[in-house]
């Protein structure tokens, strides 16, 4: 059986991933895995139609697919989202159609889910038979426990081929509603005082809902915005994966192109931002998700503290609710305020002029008060999960991150509660004894949850 197996680490051959992929080659000599270095070549393939059919060729002529690749932040690499709007764009999607295909990524578990979800919906849009996805932690493949796992993922992948194994589909295909949004006059402009406000687009054509929108909502303003397009940044290419940020949180690229320039000296200082972008397939551009991942020179700490961050986008957003998530929980661990996200599904301009000025007000009104709403289990998990890995397995190489847990009081343990170890250390003796133990559960305990917080009210 011949799988094409399609690498999304821009590492290449030196991705974690791949060794992954070549444990499973070993457990299989029988089949044959041929990898296809995606994301590390993406801009041989994307310029180069030979190289593009490479990869299809290689497609059509297997029995099945295995999308591998690492977590980028809570997706793709942005050369792997490349690709994937490479194939509708050069209409190669018939090769992909009714190929058995499975998900196999390592990561530390950060929003790997989304990925996942991402990948089953981009393979149920192609048409493919979805297998199953299989998400390793990066060091897993030295347990035995996991080695296992692995096989039986792999086993599953290549027995629902020869078995021709129905799958069902998890995902709608998405539909688009043709409808020209006009925007009207702003009748009261805002006064946005001393904020300032940034809206940051990949938009190429003002004559679109979403150019539209953007000029739209900058009017709702008395002063001055400034709009800054991720076309016109210097950026020589994606992230490499070389961590080499880690230390002191300085990109491999430093100042050979102006990634970091833009984020220091015009992102950072914004009180008030706005990102602004058009649905491609499931995400937004590849664009946009170049600068999500060369974001990542800040490594696991949040660099946009306390900002109002908002939304503006053209497409079916509420028919990708994963989509949402990503950009929830990506503002939830900046610890950032996120205000809305203003999309042109309505088929009614007076309604989105209503919604954009609302919102304009709201960023302001916000950004006044400071306010930032405590964050969801979005938030708050994700957090947990980097604080552990920071302090743990992933300190070194991350020492900046390290540094700013230390100085942020990230490390929350709850190991230096003594208060409440204390507290749980005499009520677990007590309960112990039965007398007690009842009058506690049945007549204390609500009592006890409320009273804390009663003495506030009274206060
Ligand atoms: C820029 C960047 C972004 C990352 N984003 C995530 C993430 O969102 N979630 C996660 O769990 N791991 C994330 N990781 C960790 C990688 O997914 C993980 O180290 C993976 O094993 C690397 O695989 P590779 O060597 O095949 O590229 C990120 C790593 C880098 C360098």
């Amino acid at each position: 059986m011949k799988i094409a197996v399609l690498n999304g680490s821009p590492k290449g051959e030196m991705s974690i991933t791949m060794q992954y992929v070549h444990f499973i080659q070993k457990k299989f000599p029988q089949h044959e895995l041929d990898i296809f270095n995606v994301a590390q070549r993406i801009k041989t393939i994307r310029g180069n139609d030979k190289a593009f059919q490479k990869i299809i060729d290689l497609v059509k002529s297997s029995d099945g697919v295995l999308w591998a690749f690492p977590l980028y932040v809570l997706h793709v690499h942005s050369g792997y989202k490349r690709f994937i709007e490479l194939i509708s764009e050069k209409g190669a999607e018939d090769v992909f159609t009714n190929k058995y295909t499975a998900v196999l990524t390592t990561s530390i578990h950060f929003f790997d889910h989304t990925a996942h979800n991402y990948m089953n919906a981009i393979c149920d849009d192609l048409d493919m038979k979805y297998v199953g996805g299989f998400s390793a932690y990066m060091d897993d493949l030295l347990k035995e426990k996991e080695r296992e796992r692995l096989i039986l993922f792999a086993e599953t992948l290549f027995e629902a081929i020869e078995n021709k194994t129905p799958f069902s589909k998890s995902y709608q295909p998405v539909t688009y509603r043709k409808f020209d949004y006009i925007p009207g006059n702003v009748e009261n402009k805002i006064d946005a005082g001393d904020k300032k406000i940034v809206i940051l687009t990949d938009s190429e054509d003002n004559q679109t809902n979403l150019g539209r929108m953007i000029e739209r909502f900058k009017n709702s303003f008395a002063n001055e915005i400034e709009v800054i397009n991720l076309h016109n940044i210097n950026i020589k290419g994606g992230c490499l994966g070389c961590v080499q940020c880690s230390y002191e949180n300085i990109c491999a690229y430093g100042d050979k192109d102006g990634f970091m320039e833009f984020y220091n000296t015009r992102l950072k200082p914004a009180d008030v931002l706005v990102f602004a972008g058009a649905i491609k397939d499931r995400y937004l551009s590849s664009r946009w998700k170049l600068f999500f991942d060369r974001g990542f020179f800040y490594t696991h700490s949040p660099s946009l503290i306390g900002k109002q961050i908002g939304f503006i986008i053209s497409g079916s957003l509420r028919q990708i609710p994963n989509l949402r998530q990503i950009f929830e929980a990506w503002t939830d661990w900046q610890h950032a305020n996120l205000v809305d996200f203003i999309t042109d599904e309505y088929e009614d301009s007076a309604e989105i002029d209503a919604l954009l000025q609302s919102f304009a007000q709201r960023l302001i009104r916000f950004a006044d008060k400071n306010y930032i709403k405590p964050a969801t289990f979005l938030g708050v998990g994700g957090m947990k999960v980097f604080r552990d890995d920071i302090w743990g397995r992933l300190r070194f190489p991350f020492q900046a991150d390290h540094r700013f847990y230390k100085k942020h009081g990230i490390y929350d343990f709850p190991q230096k509660d003594f208060r409440t170890r204390i507290r749980n250390w005499i009520m677990m003796f007590l309960t112990k004894i039965p007398k007690i133990r009842k009058e506690i559960y049945t007549k204390k305990l609500k009592e006890g949850m409320i009273k804390p917080l009663q003495k506030i009210l009274e206060d």
